[in-house]
């Protein structure tokens, strides 16, 4: 069996070459939207970017061609946009297609800058002294480094203290702010000074790192570093692919040395829901895989059969992974959209009557659930009780993001609702729906996050303290703020690092806000000039990783790195000091560590 597939211009066209005869065989596979068949088959069935296309009967030897379009005119980008997870299913057997080479191919780190001191994200102050000393670990008898010892075993970066090594000596400092450090590295050895764990945690991180950027001759001098941001988070879309929970402590680790401090964890999409919940245990049941058989078929490329779940100890021992690094983790259940499987699962939590013919940005119908359905109050109140629950971080994000047009109009529950609750808008009934429901979060005593659309409506949307995510673009969360919201900077320009590096067709990724070569991620102010005025309301950034087109785990690492450099640094650096150069040199510097943690990267 063989499969093949090249771009040319607005089409994908795919050859299936077939090493038996085979009596109309259907054609089976995801593309990263939804399609029509130009030529060479019939399109027998479709959900959203999945695709059933009957074949005429195939000759061994004999390749078949498919032209396929997506419709309104999409452009596919790359190589990530042909088909994925493909299968044929023929004489009631599943044919297994050799998958397409998938993944970004590793291009030149163009020559950049070296700054005098490698790190990342850049430190406040740096006051050298000339000179340097030889060092190959450090010596402390205290147990506050364990953690670091750790995490330095993990990565292959340890050890971190050593018997013989450079005297390491804590000190208290109350006036430092929590998440603040001092180091003095001298000739004799090194002072840490810190007012909590967290500050002598980077501290430590700050060495750990040195150690490595400068090949065991730490410059002398002292680091005064503190963090500009509260939140320094990254997100992981764990609904369209399935990631195993080691590569998520992966995750966190890279993180941890990149000082950042939030894992977004998305695992629940249209796609999938993942955690074992107790309280709604069906929707993980006939959710977590999908493909033949199952509920869901084979979307974004899920082939014959993929994904899984989270057990409850899988969500205890990430949750305490992150803890030990200072990452608090950020559940996220997705409403009132992105629940097409939800909905599957509980048709209770659409209105019958709906007659709307919605499609979401990503093809879904019928992916939004009625807050005029009783049974919706209850399936998300236990639900999000249980998921905040879980997470000690006290927050749980709610999604709210691509609510699409249409949605509600055709349901005369929603009209009565509308009537009742003074509603006009398709706005105003999500607005009224988050508000609603972080409302018995907060009597939960947990605080709500959510997509910058969450500030829509006429009653100022969901209200209750939440913490908005501004993801496309900034000027939603500049307005958000204004109007009273604490914003994270997430615009998909610049940090959604499932974007493609560049317009190449032989690269890899999404495309949909920008290409974005690794200059670009911070190539943005998160607080933009003529944003002065709400400088206090952003709170931090976040990168995100959405994996429509992800099949295996190790796929996010060249996507995430050396660009989750650039993400760190904007989280952290008050005074937002790299250049392009500077990025490009301090991802040379960071290839030891990439290297050392077997973490591939796209340049070198
Ligand atoms: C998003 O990217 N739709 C949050």
């Amino acid at each position: 069996m063989n499969l093949s597939a090249r771009l040319d211009d607005l089409s994908i066209i795919v050859e299936v070459t077939s090493d038996r005869p085979l009596s109309a065989p259907v054609f089976c596979f995801s593309l990263m939207a939804p399609a029509k068949v130009v030529r060479g088959g019939t399109l027998v069935q479709a959900v959203a970017s999945y695709h059933e296309v009957e074949l005429p009967d195939l000759v061994p030897g004999t390749g078949h061609e498919i032209v396929l379009q997506h419709l309104g005119g999409f452009r596919p980008a790359n190589r990530a946009w042909l088909p994925l997870g493909a299968y044929l299913r023929a004489e009631g057997e599943i044919i297994e297609l050799p998958a397409l080479p998938a993944g970004v191919t590793q291009g030149d780190l163009p020559p950049g800058e070296m700054p005098d001191l490698r790190i990342v994200p850049p430190v406040t102050r740096w006051s050298p002294v000339g000179g340097q000393v030889s060092v190959t670990g450090f010596v402390s008898d205290s147990d506050d480094f364990e953690p670091v010892v750790q995490l330095a075993e993990r990565t292959g970066l340890g050890p971190f203290l050593i018997p013989d090594g450079l005297p390491l000596i804590q000190e208290v400092d109350g006036q430092l702010a929590t998440e603040a450090y001092r180091l003095n590295i001298t000739e004799s050895g090194v002072s840490l000074a810190a007012s909590s764990e967290s500050g002598r945690f980077y501290g430590a991180i700050t060495l750990l790192t040195l150690l490595h950027t400068h090949e065991g001759q730490l410059p002398l001098g002292e680091i005064e570093d503190a963090p500009r941001f509260e939140w320094r988070g990254q997100h992981l879309d764990c609904a369209r692919h399935f990631f195993e929970p080691s590569t998520i402590k992966r995750l966190m680790d890279l993180m941890a040395l990149l000082k950042m401090n939030r894992f977004h964890w998305h695992f629940a999409d249209d796609e999938a829901f993942r955690v074992e919940v107790e309280s709604v245990p069906e929707l993980w049941q006939k959710t977590a895989f999908r493909g033949e058989g199952e509920l869901l078929p084979g979307l974004f490329g899920g082939g014959p059969r993929a994904g899984g779940t989270y057990s409850l100890d899988d969500v205890a021992e990430i949750i305490a992974h992150g803890q030990a690094l200072n990452i608090g983790t950020l559940p996220e259940i997705e409403v009132p959209a992105h629940s097409y499987g939800m909905a599957k699962v509980l048709p209770g939590l659409r209105d019958d009557a709906d007659t709307g013919a919605e499609t979401s940005v990503q093809g879904y119908p019928e992916n939004v659930l009625s807050p005029a359905s009783d049974q919706t109050w209850e399936v998300l109140g236990q639900l999000s009780a249980e998921v905040a629950g879980l997470f000690p971080l006290g927050l749980i994000h709610l999604g709210c993001d691509e609510l699409p047009d249409g949605a509600w109009d055709g349901s005369p529950a929603i009209d009565a609702l509308k009537k009742r609750e003074g509603l006009s808008s398709r706005d105003d009934v999500q607005g009224w729906t988050m508000a609603r429901l972080a409302g018995q979060l907060a009597e939960n005593g947990h605080s709500p996050v959510a997509w910058e659309e969450a500030a829509r409506g006429s009653n100022g949307g969901i209200g209750h303290g939440a913490i908005l995510q501004s993801w496309s673009g900034q000027g939603p969360g500049i307005d958000a703020a204004r109007a009273g919201y604490d914003i994270i900077m997430s615009p998909a320009q610049h940090v959604y690092l499932d974007m493609a590096h560049s317009a190449e067709t032989d690269d890899w990724g999404a495309s949909w806000a920008a290409f974005i070569p690794l200059e670009e991620t911070i190539n943005w102010s998160p607080v933009p000039s003529g944003a002065e005025d709400i400088a206090d309301r952003i709170i931090g950034v976040e990168g995100c990783f959405w994996a429509e087109f992800t099949t295996s785990d190790q796929q996010i690492e060249p996507m995430l790195a050396p660009r989750i450099l650039g993400v760190a640094s904007k989280a952290w650096d008050i005074r937002d000091s790299l250049t392009g150069e500077s990025l490009r040199g301090l991802a040379r510097a960071y290839l030891p560590i990439f290297d050392s943690m077997n973490w591939v990267t796209a340049l070198r």
